[in-house]
């Protein structure tokens, strides 16, 4: 199973790290049967599987439920759980508690967004042997003072602030970071700058590895795709195609056949 040990030494080698998030048993098995090194149950899963707006909604019981069934299905993959809206922001024992809810939920260790306001939690929960892993650029939990899903650093003094950003989760004791929706070459600069590798979603080809929500890959999400998603499988003309073959043998009655039945 990968570790945060891997993550240096493919930093290191210059050997890629492949990530995707999870959020329930029977796709978290399919990601263990996968080559992908690592997984994240992000707290997108308020958006995908709950049907919520922005990722605010999602709580430390919802984000402990959705670690828990991912783990159950996957013990053979490194698993990061994200830490939601707010969780890590109402004093050093309530995030130390919910850390221990995720990590006790199955997760090897957690993520959080930014770093302002919270540098001593995240020194805490790395000292108290839980591998964080920072975000920056566009982080979601933010999403209604950035004024909504946008791109982040396109400004010089916006990018000098990231990559600031990014420094001192690394100072912090982070052993990764993700970088959402940045320009290319402000990714790339932070990657080379940076020894703790660098995860991108939206971050262009030059960070250290890769994340995708897993329904954008498969291509079981809505009709809105952002740029920086590539679709591996048109999974939604896939499903839908099955559901109207079983429809329509139903409706013709070759669904169900004698082997499918009992006698
Ligand atoms: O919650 C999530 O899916 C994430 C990824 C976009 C990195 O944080």
């Amino acid at each position: 199973m990968t570790s945060v040990r891997d993550f240096a030494r493919f930093k290191t080698e210059g050997r890629k790290i492949s990530m995707v998030t999870a959020y329930d048993a029977w796709s978290a098995r399919l990601v263990g049967q996968s080559s992908v090194d690592a997984i994240l149950v992000g707290d997108s899963v308020a958006m995908v599987v709950h049907g919520h707006a922005t990722t605010v909604s999602a709580t430390v019981p919802m984000m402990a439920l959705h670690t828990a069934a991912v783990a159950r299905a996957v013990p053979n993959k490194f698993l990061v759980a994200d830490l939601p809206f707010l969780s890590y922001r109402r004093g050093l024992a309530a995030a130390i508690k919910a850390v221990g809810s995720l990590v006790r939920s199955g997760a090897h260790g957690v993520k959080l967004e930014g770093i302002e306001g919270h540098r001593h939690v995240i020194r805490q929960i790395v000292g108290s042997g839980v591998p964080v892993m920072g975000h920056v650029g566009l982080t979601p939990q933010s999403v209604n003072r950035l004024g909504g899903f946008r791109v982040q650093g396109r400004e010089p003094g916006a990018a000098d602030r990231i990559l600031r950003l990014a420094h001192d989760l690394e100072d912090a004791g982070c052993f990764a970071v993700v970088l959402e929706c940045i320009p290319g070459e402000l990714a790339a600069h932070i990657t080379s700058e940076l020894t703790i590798p660098t995860v991108g979603i939206g971050g262009g080809p030059c960070t250290d590895g890769q994340i995708l929500v897993l329904q954008d890959l498969w291509g079981v999400s809505g009709d809105h795709v952002p740029r920086f998603v590539r679709r591996y499988a048109d999974g939604n003309q896939l499903l839908t195609d099955a559901l109207n073959r079983y429809d329509a043998d139903i409706k013709a009655a070759r669904f169900p056949s004698a082997q499918e039945s009992y006698s």
